[in-house]
């Protein structure tokens, strides 16, 4: 029912967008439909990936020295929560893994914790990670087909083929698929996010932008130089405000390659 012209229009809480998220065919509320709507399902076939980075205002994701906790604040760490809640998989460069020693978990907002994916080509995240702890999530490493591994106990290891050290992301993405996994949330780093954008294996990419300027520190994205700017992707995207952060959801369908 609309609103009256003297009543206003309460916003919908989170819980009612994931009881919605989660039933096939269900209605979102209409506040949340813009945002999540595009999470159900990316379109180009049975699996969505999104991308996120948290980034200052001028593209920085961590400290020259990789400290990155936490470029963004409430909202903008409540939404990462947020995205968490609705996948089924998280998945991490090993560089984050070392450098954040992350959990990966739902802790700001309602929602199931998702799977966590460490990409560690050579198996040199130490075993006693918080991202391998044992809280009855599946753990899953990614190695290279060579590497020698020693698994913490109940993590499950996924062996894909390495050509010149680089795997591709779209067989990571197959083999997270033949592990039940639908819906993948890419969260960093830039090395990682930038390799599965390069490789058109990313629906959505949100960007969310901290009201930070650090001058100096690592950049969001890494991707072949340039030299004209008409060889730059203009991306499609809408703006979201985030109380005093923005964010920014990049629609990559476009170039999404099929992967299932
Ligand atoms: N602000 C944010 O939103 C955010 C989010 C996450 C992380 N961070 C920050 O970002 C920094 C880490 O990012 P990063 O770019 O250095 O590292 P990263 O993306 O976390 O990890 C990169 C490493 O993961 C492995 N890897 C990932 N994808 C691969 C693929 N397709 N094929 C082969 N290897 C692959 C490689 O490991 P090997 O080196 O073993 O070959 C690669 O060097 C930290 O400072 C962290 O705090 C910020």
């Amino acid at each position: 029912m609309k609103p009256t012209s003297t009543e206003v229009a309460q916003p919908t809480s989170w819980s009612n967008l994931l009881d919605a998220f989660s039933q096939e065919g269900a209605l979102l509320p209409s506040d949340w439909a813009p945002l999540f709507g595009p999470l159900r399902a990316g379109g180009r076939d049975a699996m969505m990936v999104v991308g996120q980075l948290g980034q200052t205002l001028d593209g920085r994701i961590a400290t020259i020295t990789g400290h990155s906790k936490y470029i963004n604040g409430p909202s903008g760490l409540t939404h990462l929560h947020r995205l968490r809640a609705v996948v089924d998989a998280v998945v991490v460069g090993v560089g984050t893994a070392v450098a954040d020693d992350p959990r990966l978990n739902v802790r700001l907002v309602s929602g199931k914790h998702p799977a966590r994916v460490v990409i560690d080509p050579h198996a040199r995240l130490k075993p006693d990670s918080l991202v391998w702890s044992d809280d009855g999530t599946r753990r899953i490493m990614i190695v290279a087909d060579q590497a020698k591994t020693i698994t913490p106990p109940g993590v499950e290891v996924l062996s894909i083929p390495a050509t010149n050290g680089h795997l591709a992301p779209a067989d990571i993405l197959r083999a997270l698929f033949a592990c039940g996994f639908k819906r993948i949330l890419i969260e960093g780093g830039a090395d990682t996010v930038s390799r599965f954008m390069l490789a058109g294996c990313l629906d959505r990419l949100h960007v969310i932008v901290a009201p930070i300027i650090m001058g100096s520190g690592r950049a969001g994205f890494s991707l072949p130089a340039i030299e004209h700017m008409d060889q730059a992707v203009r991306i499609k995207m809408h703006a979201h405000a985030l109380e005093d952060e923005m964010l920014f959801d990049c629609d990559l369908s476009a170039q999404r390659v099929k992967l299932v």
